[in-house]
């Protein structure tokens, strides 16, 4: 779905999930969200906190589980992921933050394994992400899977390619203060999402937007492999979409 800017596109992707929310409350059910970081979901949870506020949105039954996170960090670091969360949604709405999921950037090195089996089964337990949002890299990346990331991908310790830290570096003083590490869902964790919305602003992304969706399905561009789902809507914008 095109739109003409990050605005608009962001008010369909919340409308979205404000509906899947009010059906789910509707037969009070819990609503897994799977929930992505970076500039792209600002608006969206920007749109969120406006309709909890003047719509009464609330977010009571609501279960999130984040894509990833830099390895290590600490949650009250400036660009931790916990951070982003907190500022840009779960402390603007009415969400049991216990109910809020992120890979835990400081746990110890030798319990990555066994935290990311557990964040899986966490997932499983909560019966499966209902709805994941993502974004996507310049090269293709969601999450944190990096080109090579297999299909079969689960949770894990990852490492950040070149060209990530560098996209990634206005968040720090500069390139060497980037993780090299992150903990990240994998390609196979987001596949076994019900429904699947990956977003995308900007010129930056026209090339590799026109090459997950009109390209072959390649460990290479792992955004590609979403074309093995069946329920996955692309939201972007004019300039995204320059390519197609
Ligand atoms: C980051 C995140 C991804 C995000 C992507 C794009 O590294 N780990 O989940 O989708 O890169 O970032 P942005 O939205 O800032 O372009």
């Amino acid at each position: 779905k095109i739109f003409t800017d990050a605005k608009e596109g962001s008010a369909y992707a919340a409308s979205q999930i404000a509906a899947l929310i009010r059906e789910k409350q509707s037969k009070n059910e819990k609503c897994v969200l799977g929930l992505a970081t970076g500039s792209t979901p600002k608006s969206l949870y920007a749109e969120l906190v406006r309709m909890h506020k003047e719509e009464g949105l609330s977010f009571k039954n609501v279960i999130t589980f984040n894509l990833d996170e830099y390895y290590p960090i600490e949650p009250d670091a400036i660009q931790s992921y916990h951070r982003f969360m907190k500022q840009q949604l779960f402390d603007k709405i009415d969400i049991d933050q216990s109910n809020c999921h992120i890979p835990d950037g400081t746990t110890a090195k030798e319990n990555i394994k066994q935290h990311c089996s557990a964040y899986e089964q966490k997932i499983a337990d909560a019966g499966g992400v209902d709805l994941q949002v993502l974004g996507i890299g310049v090269n293709g990346h969601i999450g944190f899977n990096e080109p090579g990331s297999s299909v079969y991908t689960k949770t894990r310790l990852t490492t950040l390619t070149n060209s990530t830290r560098l996209a990634n570096s206005y968040e720090f003083a500069n390139i060497s203060e980037v993780p090299r590490l992150a903990i990240t869902m994998g390609i196979g964790t987001i596949l076994k999402a019900k429904k699947i919305i990956l977003m995308a602003w900007g010129p930056t992304k026209a090339p590799v937007i026109q090459q997950s969706v009109e390209g072959d399905d390649t460990e290479h561009v792992p955004a590609s492999l979403l074309q093995n789902h069946d329920d996955v809507t692309f939201v972007i914008d004019e300039m995204a979409a320059a390519e197609l």
